[in-house]
């Protein structure tokens, strides 16, 4: 059974071919309109979304399928105390494809754990986004033609941004990318993903709280919401959420072939007058991430062309310590096992296989 967990679940050769497909599908609406004819999408989100559901649900329509779910936890079961992995079962008897979007670090992966057909992480806490990095990467590769030798600025809230962390992780597979981290000190990259994702692939970075003197050098912007709803104090949040405000004006500098995503949805970090410019590409951005999940759901259902070919090398599994984050999944679901496995990127230290902890004496 073949899942997207995170972005590294895809080779390069495979994120290749599914871009291919996805500008096949805009290109070639038609020949993919019964596809999916009598197959079912589960949208099971636990957490609020515009884009991503509904362009999932708008996916597996336009590939002739059906769509099933909830778009609240409050509508499911899960307010009545059922478990992810007992939800994942019961849905795995009603559905093909499940997408599956959840305020815990880890709980898609729980559901791959018992669905019994594949499992899309949908954005999971502030850990991972894997979607939505497949239409970062068909934006950046229509605009820029590849993604080698491209220097990007990812600006906002880099601790709390599940969209940066999957991006820098599918961008650290490429040569000769130099990564501009802008952020306020409090919001800065989490260390996890210097020291497992940007060191070990030698990626080249600089960390800046200034937007505008880092503007000149970029081929890519991407700028992100504070994301309040995982902040532990509403002062704080209240301090930060207006760190940066991307106008017309401070693009004055700026490259003539600027890229500016943005994962949306804003509140005020671009403000409406960057709409305008052809360097805005963010709206385009979400159109793309429709055709993305078109091609993936194909591939996830191994209807067009081959499923995820994941490396099943044996990992080395450990039960003996006990995950303490408390976004980890395992930190409301008690009957989840603790599990954790040797991480090759840093010299053996274990981490939690749901939310990537490390484990504490270790
Ligand atoms: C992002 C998310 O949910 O992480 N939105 C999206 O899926 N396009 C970004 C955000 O909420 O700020």
């Amino acid at each position: 059974m073949k899942h997207l967990i995170d972005i590294c679940d895809l080779s390069v050769s495979e994120l290749d071919s599914l871009m291919e497909k996805a500008i096949d599908i805009k290109n070639n609406p038609e020949k993919y309109s019964e596809k999916c004819k009598g197959k079912k999408l589960a949208t099971l989100f636990f957490e609020p979304s515009t884009r991503t559901r509904l362009s999932f649900e708008a996916a597996m329509y336009e590939l002739g399928g059906n769509v099933l779910g909830f778009s609240e936890a409050g509508s499911s079961s899960s307010s009545k105390g059922e478990s992810v992995a007992d939800t994942a079962r019961i849905v795995g008897c009603y559905a093909d494809i499940i997408a599956m979007r959840h305020p815990k670090e880890g709980a898609p992966l729980v559901a791959s754990m018992k669905a019994g057909i594949p499992v899309i992480n949908a954005g999971d806490g502030g850990h991972h986004h894997p979607t939505q990095t497949l239409a970062d990467l068909l934006t950046i590769k229509i605009k820029k033609g590849g993604f080698d030798n491209l220097t990007v600025g990812l600006c906002g809230d880099l601790k709390y941004g599940r969209t940066v962390h999957s991006l820098i992780m599918a961008l650290s597979r490429y040569k000769n990318i130099k990564l501009v981290l802008i952020s306020p000190e409090e919001l800065r990259i989490p260390n996890y993903v210097i020291k497992d994702i940007i060191i070990p692939n030698n990626m080249e970075y600089v960390e800046t709280a200034d937007l505008e003197k880092a503007i000149p050098e970029l081929d890519i912007l991407y700028m992100t919401r504070i994301q309040r709803e995982r902040f532990d104090s509403l002062e704080t949040y209240e301090r930060l959420k207006d760190s940066y405000i991307l106008n017309r004006a401070k693009l004055n500098n700026a490259k003539k072939d600027l890229c500016i995503l943005h994962p949306l949805p804003r509140v005020n970090e671009i403000s409406v007058d960057v709409d305008d410019d052809e360097r805005a590409c963010y709206f385009e951005q979400a159109l793309n991430g429709k055709y993305m999940r078109m091609a993936l759901i194909l591939k996830l259902l191994g209807i067009d062309g081959k499923n995820i070919e994941k490396n099943t090398s044996e990992e080395e599994l450990c039960y003996d310590y006990k995950c303490e984050n408390p976004r980890c999944i395992t930190s409301v679901e008690q009957e989840l096992p603790h599990i954790f496995k040797k991480s090759d990127k840093d010299n053996g230290v274990y981490r939690c296989i749901y939310c990537e902890s490390k484990a504490k004496n270790n």
